[in-house]
């Protein structure tokens, strides 16, 4: 047993989940020029100084994917930094690229508090968040802010001290207060906005928090809009910025496959697959402590099985060629193998940071790198 793992079981079950969140992702800002100098994908440290051995092996395999090098399969998924805060702190933990987002047309408080939980039991956690976000704006700025500092090649080539190389991926959402009429107007205004910093851009049509929005799956409804996010990411941009669309678990099998055919038939770049649950079967929390959580999107372990399923879906559809980035239940590094095996390109976590702590990312990408696979897609 870690001691994060003790440490969470003892003290931030018993605290607030959001506060908990706030407080930890704050101490790891401020602790990034620490963690800058130090390396935690190394394998090892020279002992008595920050200096790390002269290693990259731990680093993780290389994956050439959306027209970029990611330093290692595993990024971390949508919804922990929304407003593009802590980039390079979270880099510095050993996540190879970071989902920043969902980032809405406008800025929104999102759903009143308390709106985050953990189940224990289940390793896993419930939310209803309600894209609480900046806006497309104010991202913007910050994400323009740090290119400046990082200078136009983003963060490599790497000095001692310098930012950690990463792939920032942009998801973007629906306000709230708009109705779903003008929802495709709401999601270019953000493309407008964001797609000149986004390495890649994701629509995220499959949070259960924002009434309305998973009914954007709908092949109908789906193909215009992403025509439209396509067609406004190429007029601000001189580089074609690779587009994904992120789906949910719920989804029946042949909704994930219409997806698929959308995809290809419209060209897009990858597709993310996925958001959380709605669903509360198969749970070992007790049914009172499910029900006294209330509604929200699950994530987590028992968010395994269908997220592998889905993936496997798709992969059998979509050819071998286009992006799946599989994410829904990775706490493993046995996990992450399997999607990958299964024709993942790319693997996304979240719940699985929350349970074990600020080393588990270089400690999944370190054990990935046993299998010492580059992957081109
Ligand atoms: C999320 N997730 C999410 N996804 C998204 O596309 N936009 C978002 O804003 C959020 N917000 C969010 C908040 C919280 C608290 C959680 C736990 C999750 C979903 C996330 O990106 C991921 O798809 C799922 O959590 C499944 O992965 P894990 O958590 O099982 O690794």
């Amino acid at each position: 047993m870690t001691f994060y793992r003790l440490f969470f079981d003892h003290v931030l079950t018993r605290t607030d989940a959001e506060t908990a969140h706030r407080a930890g992702f704050a101490a790891l800002r401020a602790a990034e020029p620490l963690l800058r100098r130090v390396d935690p994908t190394a394998t090892g440290w020279v002992p008595g100084t920050w200096r790390r051995k002269a290693t990259r092996e731990g680093a993780g395999p290389v994956v050439r994917a959306l027209g970029r090098d990611f330093p290692g399969p595993l990024g971390l998924a949508a919804g922990f930094d929304k407003n593009a805060v802590g980039i390079d702190a979270l880099a510095a933990l050993g996540f190879a690229f970071v989902e920043v987002g969902t980032v809405t047309g406008e800025p929104q408080p999102g759903n009143p508090r308390p709106r985050l939980f953990r189940l224990p039991a289940d390793r896993a956690v419930v939310n209803r968040m309600g894209f609480n976000n900046d806006g497309a704006e104010v991202v913007a700025r910050r994400l323009a802010r740090r290119r400046a500092r990082l200078g136009a090649g983003g963060s490599t080539p790497r000095r001692r001290g310098a930012a950690r190389p990463v792939i920032v991926g942009v998801n973007i959402g629906k306000t709230k207060v708009v109705p779903e009429g003008h929802a495709v107007s709401d999601y270019e205004k953000s493309t407008r906005l964001l797609a000149p910093y986004a390495d890649y851009l994701v629509v995220n049509v499959s949070s259960p928090n924002t009434p309305g929005l998973r009914d954007l799956q709908a092949v109908d409804k789906l193909r215009p809009l992403l025509e439209a996010v396509r067609r406004k990411a190429d007029a601000v941009t001189e580089h074609r910025v690779p587009l994904l669309v992120k789906i949910a678990p719920d989804l029946s099998d042949t909704d994930v496959l219409a997806v698929a055919d959308l995809a290809n038939g419209l060209g897009l770049d990858g597709i993310v697959a996925t958001n959380t649950t709605t669903s509360r079967d198969g749970l070992r929390s007790g049914e009172g402590a499910v029900a006294e959580v209330g509604a929200g999107g699950l994530s987590g372990a028992p968010l395994r099985e269908r997220s592998l399923e889905v993936l496997r879906l798709l992969r059998g559809r979509v050819g071998a060629d286009m992006v799946l980035v599989s994410v829904g239940g990775i706490l493993t590094a046995a996990d992450a193998q399997e999607r990958l095996d299964a024709g993942a390109t790319l693997v996304q976590a979240y719940t699985g940071f929350v349970y074990e702590g600020a080393f588990w990312p270089a400690r999944i990408q370190r054990e990935l790198t046993g299998h010492g696979r580059t992957v081109s897609r």
